[in-house]
């Protein structure tokens, strides 16, 4: 079974519609950020709080290339939401498998994200100012990483799967 790897900002529902998709295909449910707090052993907020960000940025890259050396297969992948930003990620990602974008608007996501205190990234802003100015800058990289975009905002999660049934 081909692999799957989705996209997309936090909050576009990847872990949601990831696990959905997981049962439906009878694919392995991996998610990158979980893959690496069980490596680490602490939280995601933690390893930006005493490792910094740019040791998480390599652990993600150091995911992707253990997923790659151990020949995973039949799995759908959830990726963080900064994974598409280096292209080193993007190449490891297309040879994983097809790379789908669920997008969303800043303010879904901001809706999805109102309550969240574990993205380290959000803590202390404005949430919807801060969403929409790091989306607009991130969009380029999701659609550059995107081998299909699914627009999230006004369907139902049925319709979501059904959509990449249609792909698949
Ligand atoms: C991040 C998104 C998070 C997590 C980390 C950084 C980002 O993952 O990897 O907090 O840079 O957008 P989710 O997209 O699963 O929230």
């Amino acid at each position: 079974m081909k692999n799957i790897v989705l996209v997309g900002f936090m909050g576009s529902g990847k872990t949601t519609i990831g696990r959905l998709l997981s049962s439906a295909f009878t694919l392995d449910f991996l998610d990158t950020d979980a893959l690496i707090e069980e490596k680490e052993q602490v939280s995601i907020s933690d390893i930006f709080k005493y490792k910094g960000e740019s040791y998480f940025r390599q652990s993600e890259t150091n995911v992707l290339k253990s997923l790659l050396d151990e020949e995973k297969h039949s799995i759908i992948l959830s990726t963080g939401g900064g994974m598409v930003l280096k292209d080193e990620n993007v190449k490891l990602m297309k040879e994983i498998g097809m790379v789908i974008y669920l997008s969303a608007s800043p303010q879904t996501i901001a809706l999805r994200l109102e309550n969240d205190t574990t993205r380290p990234l959000l803590e202390g802003k404005d949430k919807l100012e801060f969403i929409t100015k790091l989306l607009e800058d991130r969009q380029k990289f999701y659609k550059n990483a995107a081998d299909y975009i699914i627009h999230t905002d006004d369907k139902s999660l049925e319709e979501i799967i059904k959509e990449v049934e249609g792909i698949y």
